[in-house]
């Protein structure tokens, strides 16, 4: 099954991610967590992304491509993969489509920017794995540590308050377009088009997601 996650900064995708990658066993591919590992581990890409990312600005459509293309070539992808982040232009939709990757479902997650802004504030992630936390929405069983590791958990540099905002108006600017884009690709036939409230429980938007993708 190939799944792509759409919605706006904050709006589920990564914790989605989990469940479905859990239930489904596919993996995930998020270009936000290849981009942080690639500042990580400090290489030339990592640090021109880290100054673009910090500004809540997009890394180029050339540079996202080339990453996912890769991604996508490998092996465990064979069978399916969950895109969580990616497509976010319409040059980097247009891209799959040219590269003749097909996907089955396109998933959108629907949350208002105000309750974004408020969500944000209290994310925490484990990197590593990509599991995502809030202090109250999802609290982790120990309080600043991962559930399946231990390890600490962190905050973003990207979750500033005023880093958000840039973020949705971004979203809003060239992201957003492609709630139609694939709302049409679903017209036509080639995959399935889903519209999720965002704004409900982690286990409630869980639990529609299995019920619709079966
Ligand atoms: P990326 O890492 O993709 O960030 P994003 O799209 O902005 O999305 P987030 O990871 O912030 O949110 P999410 O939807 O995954 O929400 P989460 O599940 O964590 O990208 C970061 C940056 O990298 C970009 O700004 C850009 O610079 C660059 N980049 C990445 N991809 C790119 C691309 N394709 N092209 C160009 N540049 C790219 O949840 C958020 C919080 O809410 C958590 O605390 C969570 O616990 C909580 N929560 C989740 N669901 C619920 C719920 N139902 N109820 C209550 N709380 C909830
Ligand atoms: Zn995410």
């Amino acid at each position: 099954m190939r799944i792509i996650l759409l919605g706006a900064p904050g709006a589920g995708k990564g914790t989605q991610a989990q469940f479905l990658m859990g239930k489904y066993g596919i993996p995930q591919i998020s270009t936000g967590d290849m981009l942080r590992a690639a500042i990580k581990a400090g290489t030339e890409l990592g640090l021109e992304a880290k100054r673009v990312m910090d500004e809540g600005k997009l890394v180029s459509d050339e540079i996202i491509i080339g990453l996912v293309k890769e991604r996508i070539a490998q092996d465990d992808c064979k069978d399916g993969f969950l895109l969580d982040g990616f497509p976010r232009t319409i040059p980097q939709a247009d891209a799959m489509k040219e590269a003749g990757v097909t996907v089955d479902h396109c998933i959108e997650f629907d949350v208002p920017d105000d309750v974004i802004v408020e969500r944000m504030g209290g994310r925490r992630v484990h990197p590593a794995s990509g599991r995502v936390y809030h202090v109250v929405y999802n609290p982790p069983k120990v309080e600043g540590k991962d559930n399946e590791t231990g390890d600490e958990l962190i905050v973003r540099d990207d979750d500033k308050e005023e880093t958000v905002r840039k973020r949705l108006a971004i979203y809003h600017e060239q992201t957003k377009p492609l709630v139609n884009y694939y709302s049409a690709e679903a017209d036509a036939g080639n995959c399935e088009y889903h519209k999720l409230d965002g704004t409900r429980p982690v286990e409630e938007v869980s639990a529609e997601l299995a019920e619709r993708l079966g």
